[in-house]
């Protein structure tokens, strides 16, 4: 069976970009692949946190997924920290990768340009070597991700090649699996913007943990245009090709085909709303559930990272000693 890896950064609650972008398919990649699902809380350090809420947000991250379907019986669910592995790997990433390489990733001028940004650590601009760490150390085959991590999959692929050219045949060279609806879903204020986790009000992100009233409501203020008409049309009509993308997304149908079936904007809002909260009904519930007892959480975390640790422990001592450290 084929081998898929992903993470997410426990930082700040979940929205529906992360939902249809990234965990609906790690859920549905379960059935036909070996999987391992990461919390990356080592990457939420790059960015200051309060230690109390990123404790909280780890565990909450990890009950969300859950929440969502990743089964820990069935795939390896861990948090990064527990399994030394990670931040092992990553510096021998960090010496195989060039400073011009990680000056060119799109995320760290992003994130370190912004005003909020006001420390910006080391780590922020080295965080890619220790992406490319988390999978190459489960000889990962696909990794499922939203549109914005494509450059972060090809610069662990540049360097798993260029490992394998100096150091001999060490690791397995990833592709990145992005969702064909959903990769990028927009701030529905501005659909110019990708969904994101900004603070503060938020007319236009969809959180996973909304109450359905607030969901209505936003979809309903939604940021159309004013020409009328319902056509997938990204350039020229980003809010309702948004919308026709999280229906699609939302429903398992094409965004081209329910442009189809629309003549005016306010049934497409409203059927958007619809599947959203019917999408998120069940995740929900199962997510309050799973918050009355954060024990077993860790339990199920802890025999993630024995999971995970078996198998990372046998890459990195194929790393180490091909690159030449002593065993
Ligand atoms: P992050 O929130 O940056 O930790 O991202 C977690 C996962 O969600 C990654 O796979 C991202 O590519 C994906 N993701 C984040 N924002 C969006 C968005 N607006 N649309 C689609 N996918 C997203
Ligand atoms: N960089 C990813 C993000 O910001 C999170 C991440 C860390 C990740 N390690 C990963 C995603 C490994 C896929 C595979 O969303």
């Amino acid at each position: 069976m084929k081998r898929v890896f992903s993470g997410i950064q426990p930082s700040g609650e979940l929205h529906l970009g992360n939902l249809l972008g990234a965990l609906i398919n790690w859920e549905r990649l379960q059935d036909d692949h070996d999987a391992v699902y990461c919390v990356v809380d080592l990457h939420a350090l790059t960015l200051p946190q309060a230690p109390e809420v990123l404790r909280q947000n780890t565990i909450n991250l990890a009950q969300l997924l859950m929440a969502v379907g990743i089964d820990p019986e069935r795939s390896i669910l861990f948090v990064q920290s527990h399994v030394p592995q990670h931040p092992q790997l990553a510096w021998l990433m960090e010496c195989t990768v060039s400073y011009g390489e990680l000056s060119r990733m799109t995320a760290f001028k992003d994130k370190s340009n912004r005003d909020s940004t006001k420390f910006v650590s080391a780590g922020l601009f080295t965080y890619p070597a220790l992406q490319a760490a988390d999978i190459l150390l489960y000889d990962t085959d696909v990794v499922p991700v939203g549109d914005d991590q494509r450059q972060h999959i090809e610069i662990t692929r540049d360097i798993a090649e260029r490992f394998n050219s100096r150091f001999g045949d060490t690791f397995v060279v990833p592709e990145h699996r992005i969702p064909p609806a959903g990769a990028r879903v927009m701030d529905l204020q501005h659909p110019d913007r990708k969904m994101s986790k900004s603070e503060g009000e938020s007319p236009g992100t969809i959180w996973v943990l909304e109450d359905e009233k607030k969901i209505e409501k936003k979809f309903k203020r939604a940021v159309t245009d004013s020409d009328g008409e319902v056509r997938f049309d990204i350039e020229s009509k980003p809010g309702v090709s948004n919308l026709l993308s999280i229906l699609g997304a939302a429903t398992g149908k094409s965004p081209e085909a329910l442009a189809e079936s629309y003549t005016q904007y306010g049934p497409l809002k409203g059927d958007t709303a619809e599947a959203v909260i019917e999408l998120l009904r069940p995740i929900q519930a199962r997510f309050a559930e799973l918050q009355a007892d954060p024990a077993e959480t860790e339990r199920l975390l802890k025999m993630g990272a024995d999971k995970a640790e078996a198998i990372a422990a046998d890459v990195l001592a194929r790393a180490k000693n091909n690159i030449g450290l002593l065993g």
